[in-house]
């Protein structure tokens, strides 16, 4: 259990020298550049996009936030046309409805309709472009927060490249799939905003509590205010840590990892995008979770919440490695990267 480990002497780590922060960058400066996906290609999106009368698909989730790899899944957020909310709509006869629609489509394959879900989805495999992909009813708050994420990811490189890098480490790790019980790719770029906000001085500012004007403005979607700046092109005029950061991307990497294993202490703290001020797991009520990473919009909704004890310590135990393997200075840039990251 987290809170466990935090006892736990962690292993004293050698100095770090320039020389291998700067490989460390490289490192994962070339993670990003050889798996990411840069913008999703739309025409790919169009060709697994079949056709469906009355039905809107949006394209949402890493092919949209810049947090993508070339094999992330599609996901698409399906509305109806004449009905702006799923206020009174039966999702269940829906979803199934939409799979039977789906299996007659030649390209698709596994279609499964998941409907015990929070939000209930439809999952599928396009034949044509390996891709698989999963369709939610009115995931609005999805659409919401994939472009909080984008605006994130906007604001400084150094955001995307350290994103992915987690992504890639957590699905290495096989810490990265919330079906098995583990966290989403979502949680560990949560993860990774936060501690971007936590750095001194910031990398990122907290964009759900800037505002300009007298009034922090409020804009309700499913009862929860999805408000934050989205002015980035003026975001040196109202936010003072504009740039103040220069730390190398490895320097950003290993601080995380050390972040998470010596500073952070789970067991008080809740990860929170959406505020400054540290948020206590006494206050939401999540003192029984092993960790706990609170969405941005949907304040309910904890990612950690179905984490058993084990696998929080397996989580754990990933990163207290990943503190020792980066932090053991190297002289050289590795030559290959192991096969399982080739997969990325
Ligand atoms: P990859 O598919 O691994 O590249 O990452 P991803 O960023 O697309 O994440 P994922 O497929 O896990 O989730 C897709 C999107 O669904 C996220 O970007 C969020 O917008 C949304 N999402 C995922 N999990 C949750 C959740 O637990 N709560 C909410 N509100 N949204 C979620
Ligand atoms: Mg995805």
């Amino acid at each position: 259990c987290p809170e466990d480990f935090k006892r736990m002497e962690l292993e004293p780590l050698p100095l770090m020298t320039l020389d291998f922060l700067q490989i460390l960058s490289e490192v994962c400066e070339q993670c990003y550049l050889k798996g990411s996906l840069y913008e999703r290609n739309n025409k790919l999106f169009q060709k697994c996009v079949f056709f469906l009368t009355g039905a809107k698909l949006v394209l949402f989730g890493s092919s949209k936030n810049g947090f993508g790899f070339k094999q992330s899944d599609l996901d698409i957020c399906m509305t109806l046309e004449g009905q702006d909310t799923a206020e009174g709509l039966d999702s269940m006869a829906v979803i199934e409805s939409l799979a039977k629609a789906l299996r007659k489509h030649h390209s698709l394959r596994n279609i499964l309709p998941i409907t015990t879900a929070k939000v209930p989805i439809v999952k599928f495999y396009h034949t044509k472009t390996g891709l698989e992909g999963d369709i939610s009813l009115y995931n609005t708050l999805a659409l919401h927060n994939t472009q909080l994420l984008a605006s994130y990811a906007a604001i400084d490189a150094r955001v995307k490249i350290l994103c992915y890098v987690m992504k890639v480490f957590a699905k290495v790790c096989d810490i990265g799939d919330a079906s098995r019980g583990s966290l989403s790719s979502y949680a560990y770029t949560l993860m990774v905003l936060y501690f971007l906000q936590q750095r001194s001085p910031p990398v990122i500012p907290v964009l759900q509590e800037m505002y300009v004007g007298e009034k922090k403005p409020v804009v309700l979607v499913d009862g929860w205010d999805v408000h934050f700046f989205s002015d980035l092109k003026n975001l040196h005029k109202y936010w003072p840590g504009y740039k103040k950061n220069k730390e190398s991307v490895g320097q950003l990497w290993f601080g995380l990892l050390q972040f998470y294993t010596e500073t952070f202490d789970f067991k008080e703290t809740v990860v929170c995008i959406r505020r400054i001020e540290p948020l206590t797991t006494f206050k939401k009520q999540w003192t029984s979770k092993h960790l706990a990473i609170e969405d941005p919009f949907d304040l309910s909704h904890n990612l950690g919440a179905g984490l058993s004890r084990r696998m929080a310590s397996f989580i754990m135990k990933a990163f207290i490695n990943a503190r020792r393997v980066f932090g053991a200075p190297v002289r050289d840039f590795p030559p290959e990267y192991p096969n399982k990251m080739e997969y990325f």
